[in-house]
């Protein structure tokens, strides 16, 4: 029997000690607690072992340092004492890697995440392949955790405070030339050279020709600001405000991490790790940190399904992609396929609407290399997959063809039977349309069996959903296909049943529709805003109405209205702000005022007063209360979202809560609106819907769902 499965040990001529991590039966190295109690082991031997000179920590697997602990076990902490013993026992083992008489260097290719990265950081010397899989980060702010094996504590000395307080409070990962640049590695080879480069770093380090780094800041400012207790107070009062404006008090890890770096560096390294593990074990019994953690389990469920219930079927190649409409979102478009490797062709009815399309793309690119996550080949490489043309010869070829013109469903018509002509036959159709069924769409089509709607999200390259609609003629080949490229490109593919605004356009239609009432009501712009900030979206209402456009919006109010009546109903003076031209941001005339900066960027400065002429109660607004809005708006998506379960738009819970948080924003530390209502409770849901009801009318009214499963005292999650 193996009673050590994670690790092998072997030892070469020059008396270096090779550690292969290779858990058994994971695709991934992770941290459970029983990897933990071997490396312990291992090192406690290795400690007393006098042939040695030097240890060299590397992985067996293909795209994998560590990536983490094991989450699972996170869920599993009964109380924050006993969230804290764990954290006291990662802090213990790798404060004996740390201790090690000989150097241990890490050799890292791939993910290197969370406890994975605090291993890095315990060892003497870091080594990083310079792949595109290589990553480095403590993303467990993004799980409502904080580093809780010593990565608070060994971040400063390595990479100093500024950059320790940016690692642990962002989440954000770093690619290898950023580790570099940061200080979080010592050393980017060329993959192949990895193991032979670590093995001559620990040789050199073992015989004292190098010695491990310690960060020394750069320039008087980085000086005066880490070295002196009142520059590092300033720093640390500075990075407060800062967590306090980006979390709005939802999340409370950051805070705590920042508090355990502030610890370590003014009172020293005991009461550091102390402050660490009790932060540990209060944020894992927090609800915003099982939320976090329900969804990212989510996720990891959502890459595993093909979308379809039944025998997995192959899906077919796309590229390459061809892009109808080199718009707004098709320029989009272009940028995500080609950022995945995949060659994507615009097409536009004129040469000037490709070259803006080409542009925007290559924008997105550019703002990559600027940024220096790209080097300049792969900024080449990356404009020479995007080709844009006004003619259709070029598109026989394509395996898949997103249709993006604009929202009409006679131009889309007209654009299908223009365009299936020249297709391959098996060429799949997808749709990027907003709000229109997709069946409506295929009726143009002489092959609706692949047709299919490929819904993404502005910014395209920013937005992780990708919202696939099926229609009941879709075989299961269009969506096969269809599911994989959403996962080609780095979304997260939920797959909906066809109706009207589908799941995300339709949820978001009477949320939108409660703000305007209010505002008509005679409540402040800014009011409305701030008060579903403060429930936890990232804009509020009437900044994402401007930012949609005024008119769009409207327009698919009316979609709305036609297929559901009286309950979608928008008010009545949207129409009065599109007569008097205001549209939104995109001509800097809305609910709010735009400015052009010096780089000519759109930003917005404060709520336009002269909008208040044109709604009911004028200039004279009228104070609300932040909880009646929060309650009116969110209780309207949650019932919607209910409905969209029951008529099986939906194919779970799970998907709801993906599509809301990742498509509209919905507050990820709630879960997802299902999550939500489970937290709170059906019978509360339908006691506040039935309390609406009666206040504002039937478009409150508590959906069969709703009802049926308060009476049953059933949730959405087991
Ligand atoms: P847009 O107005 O920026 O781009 C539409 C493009 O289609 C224009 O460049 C136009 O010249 C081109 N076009 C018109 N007729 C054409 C034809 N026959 N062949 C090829 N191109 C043609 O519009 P946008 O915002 O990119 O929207 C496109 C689609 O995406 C719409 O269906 C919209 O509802 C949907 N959508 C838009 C989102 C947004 O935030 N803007 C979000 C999600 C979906």
């Amino acid at each position: 029997m193996n009673l050590m499965p994670a690790f092998k040990l072997s030892v070469d001529e020059n008396q270096i000690a090779l550690l292969h991590l290779d858990l058994e039966g994971e695709k991934v190295n992770k941290l459970t607690a029983a990897v933990v109690q071997e490396a312990e082991e291992i090192f406690d031997d290795l400690r007393h072992r006098s042939d040695l000179r030097a240890i060299v920590l590397i992985s067996d697997k293909e795209n994998t340092f560590i990536a983490g602990a094991d989450i699972q076990e996170f869920l599993k902490f009964e109380s924050a004492s006993q969230a804290a013993e764990a954290s006291r026992s990662g802090q213990r083992l790798l404060q004996k890697i740390a201790d090690m008489k000989i150097p241990v260097v890490a050799a890292i290719q791939g993910a290197c995440l969370g406890g994975g990265m605090e291993v890095a950081l315990a060892c003497h010397y870091r080594i990083c392949a310079d792949d595109r899989k290589t990553q480095l980060g403590q993303p467990e702010v993004k799980l409502g955790l904080l580093p809780g094996a010593g990565g608070t504590q060994r971040l400063p000395p390595l990479v100093g405070l500024q950059n320790a307080i940016e690692i642990a409070t962002s989440g954000r990962n770093y690619r290898p030339q950023q580790a570099l640049r940061t200080g979080i590695v010592d050393e980017v080879v060329p993959r192949p050279l990895l193991l032979h480069v670590a093995l001559t770093r620990a040789g050199e380090l073992g015989e004292g020709k190098i010695r491990p780094r310690r960060h020394r800041p750069q320039g008087l400012l980085a000086w005066a600001l880490e070295c002196n207790p009142v520059g590092r107070w300033l720093l640390f009062r500075q990075a407060e405000k800062m967590i306090r404006e980006k979390t709005h008090g939802h999340y409370p890890a950051p805070l705590r991490a920042l508090g355990a770096i502030r610890a370590g560096v003014s009172q020293g390294p005991v009461k550091g790790y102390m402050e660490e593990s009790k932060a540990f074990g209060d944020l894992a019994m927090t609800s915003t940190c099982r939320q976090l953690i329900h969804l990212f389990f989510a996720t990891t469920d959502l890459k595993k399904d093909p979308g379809m219930d039944g025998p997995s079927i192959r899906p077919q190649a796309v590229a390459p992609v061809g892009i109808l409409g080199a718009g707004f979102m098709g320029a989009g478009i272009a940028a995500v396929c080609s950022s995945a490797g995949v060659n994507a062709r615009l097409r536009d009815v004129s040469e000037e609407a490709c070259l803006k399309g080409l542009t925007a793309c290559y924008r997105v690119f550019d703002d990559r290399f600027r940024r220096k996550s790209i080097s300049r080949l792969e900024l080449q490489q990356l404009k020479d997959r995007v080709s844009a043309t006004t003619e259709l010869n070029s598109f026989s070829t394509c395996g898949l063809i997103i249709e993006a013109v604009i929202e009409d469903v006679d131009l889309k018509h007209q654009v299908v039977r223009e365009v299936e002509p020249h297709l391959r036959d098996d060429c799949v159709w997808g749709s990027n349309t907003s709000s229109i069924s997709i069946a409506k769409l295929a009726e143009a089509s002489r092959r609706p069996e692949q047709f299919i709607g490929l819904h993404f999200f502005s910014p395209v390259h920013k937005m992780p959903l990708l919202e696939i609609i099926v229609t009941r003629q879709t075989s299961k080949q269009t969506i096969a296909t269809s599911v994989e490229y959403g996962k080609l490109i780095g979304k997260f593919p939920i797959v909906v049943n066809d109706g009207v605004g589908f799941y995300t356009s339709r949820i978001l239609s009477p949320y939108m529709n409660e703000a305007s009432f209010i505002l008509e009501e005679g409540a402040p712009v800014e009011a409305l805003d701030q008060a579903m900030i403060d429930f936890g979206f990232p804009v509020g209402p009437m900044t994402l109405l401007d930012e949609v456009g005024i008119d769009v919006a409207a327009k698919v109010g009316k979609i709305m209205l036609e297929a559901f009546g009286e309950r979608l109903k928008p008010p009545s003076s949207m129409e009065q702000l599109i007569q008097n031209g205001r549209l939104g941001r995109k001509l800097r005339k809305g609910f709010y005022q735009y400015v052009l900066n010096r780089k000519e960027e759109v930003r917005k400065v404060g709520v336009d007063p002269t909008i208040y002429d044109l709604l009911p109660g004028g200039r004279n607004r009228k104070p609300v209360v932040a909880g009646d809005i929060q309650s009116r708006l969110s209780m309207a998506m949650l019932n919607e979202c209910a409905r969209c379960l029951e008529e099986g738009i939906l194919r779970s819970p799970r998907d709801g809560d993906i599509g809301a948080v990742m498509g509209l924003g919905f507050p990820p530390f709630q879960g997802g609106p299902f999550r939500y209502m489970d937290a709170m409770g059906l019978e509360n849901v339908l006691r506040n819907l039935e309390s609406l009801q009666k206040k504002w009318g039937d478009r409150f009214k508590p959906s069969e769902m709703i009802v049926r499963m308060a009476e049953s005292k059933e949730s959405f999650y087991s």
